[in-house]
């Protein structure tokens, strides 16, 4: 596995999602982005039934390697994720996230992806309430708000995300501070710095990526 820099928190990453991305010229678009500065490379696994909408699987992911040195944050949205988890494990994959409504044994399932070598991410469904996780917080490296309906690139900002940003990192403050906070759905441009003003620290952003005119000059001004 990827060894990762501890940095403190003190920098926030960029994730653009490979899910916006051209996927007859993918390996072109990932070196694309990395030149470009971006951080991480977001992957989002759905598979028509915890999401309405099937996007691609490991073997997809895995086409990557060697292509890029970038880190994969492998979020999946797919029922009964501990009977996959493992074929996302790559020298690059550094946070593998899976949904806490995808998830009845929570605890069990967060133990199962640190028993892989890679950081653990709960990720939130927009209804899904920040006081979920009082119980499980300390176990957690990453947790991800989701800020749209998961299962589509290019929707909008649903508002009160950012409340739910500044409850976790209360949350995150007093119990658990090396935990990193992800958000994913709608950010660009004019709502970016309000995320991270809240306390967000790694970013995904697909079509305000993928969809823009010129790619490399987005990812810098992201
Ligand atoms: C939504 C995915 C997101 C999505 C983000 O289900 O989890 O990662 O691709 O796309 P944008 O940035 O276009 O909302
Ligand atoms: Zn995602």
């Amino acid at each position: 596995m990827i060894q990762i820099e501890e940095k403190g928190n003190s920098m926030n990453r960029l994730a653009p999602s490979i899910l916006s991305a051209d996927f007859s010229r993918l390996g072109e678009q990932v070196s694309l982005i990395e030149k470009a500065g971006a951080h991480i490379i977001h992957v989002d696994v759905m598979d028509g039934h915890f999401v309405p909408n099937i996007s691609f699987g490991a073997t997809v992911m895995k086409s990557l390697y060697g292509k890029t040195t970038l880190p994969f944050d492998v979020h999946l949205m797919i029922e009964n994720p501990d009977q996959y988890m493992e074929e996302f494990v790559t020298d690059n994959t550094e946070f593998i996230t899976v949904h806490t409504e995808a998830c009845p044994h929570l605890h069990r399932s967060i133990q199962h992806i640190k028993s892989l070598g890679v950081k653990a991410g709960v990720s939130l469904n927009p209804a899904t309430p920040v006081s979920v996780l009082e119980t499980i917080i300390e176990d957690l490296d990453l947790v991800l708000i989701m800020s749209v309906n998961p299962g589509f690139g290019g929707q909008k900002f649903i508002p009160f995300s950012l409340d739910k940003i500044k409850t976790l990192k209360n949350m995150k403050d007093k119990r658990n501070p090396k935990l990193e906070i992800e958000i994913d759905g709608g950010i660009n441009l004019d709502n970016i710095k309000t995320v991270t003003d809240a306390g967000v620290e790694i970013v995904v952003a697909g079509s305000s990526v993928f969809g823009a005119p010129d790619i490399k000059k987005r990812v810098k001004e992201l």
